[in-house]
């Protein structure tokens, strides 16, 4: 409740901020006057937020990217956002990229997809593939919080620089923080790169097979 409050009141600042305020005193959302409780199953929550109009990321999506897995899943996989393919699919990492990851996990951690969970920062494709801009991502961080407090992963896996920033609050380089472990909310967070970044850069492979064999040998 506390996170989606904050969200919504961040949210409120960065538009207020858009608008050329430099210093305001913001009018807090009265709890009594919006219901700020997310469910409290996976299944519920997935209604709620495909009936989600809370950033403009709605006004162009086909389909609302959940995320999708094992509700129980030890590991936790975190992108970016949903691309095209997913975008009209509705499920999280089932492009090009999406099938290099699932490759990784059968290949590297020897689960297979359904044994893991997979989402992402937010659950709408942003148009042209652009990043997520700091309101449309906090604005849909109380899903994913609370994808996460639901699942109770041992480990999540931030996928790219966006999955990290937005995770720990921290703005270093992914290269500089790639296989680094860090004790987070009840699990370990470990960042890697993103699978796109692999098609474009496959070199990097080598380093994601490291970060993937730490990932197991935690487990
Ligand atoms: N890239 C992402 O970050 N997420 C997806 O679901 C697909 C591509």
């Amino acid at each position: 409740m506390k996170n989606l409050h904050n969200a919504l009141l961040l949210k409120q600042l960065y538009q207020l901020k858009q608008l050329g305020y430099k210093y305001t005193s913001v009018v807090p959302y009265k709890e009594e006057e919006l219901n700020l409780t997310l469910p409290n199953t996976l299944s519920s929550l997935e209604k709620q937020a495909s009936n989600c109009h809370l950033c403009e990321l709605s006004k162009s999506r086909q389909k609302v990217v959940f995320g999708e897995g094992n509700p129980q899943a030890d590991i936790f996989f975190v992108g970016e956002a949903p691309a095209a393919t997913e975008d009209s699919s509705g499920k999280p990492f089932v492009g090009r990229s999406g099938e290099l990851l699932t490759r990784m996990i059968e290949n590297v951690l020897n689960l297979s997809r359904a044994d893991v969970y997979i989402t992402n920062i937010v659950k709408c494709h942003p148009s042209n593939n652009q990043i997520p801009t700091p309101t449309q991502a906090h604005t849909c961080q109380p899903y994913l919080l609370k994808q996460i407090e639901l699942t109770k992963p041992k480990i999540v896996v931030a996928l790219g620089v966006t999955a990290y920033h937005y995770l720990t609050g921290d703005d270093s380089a992914i290269a500089e923080v790639r296989g680094t472990v860090h004790k987070l909310n009840g699990y370990t967070l470990i960042p890697t790169y993103h699978p796109s970044y692999l098609l474009r850069n496959p070199s990097a492979k080598k380093e994601v097979f490291e970060d993937l064999l730490k990932i197991k040998e935690l487990m």
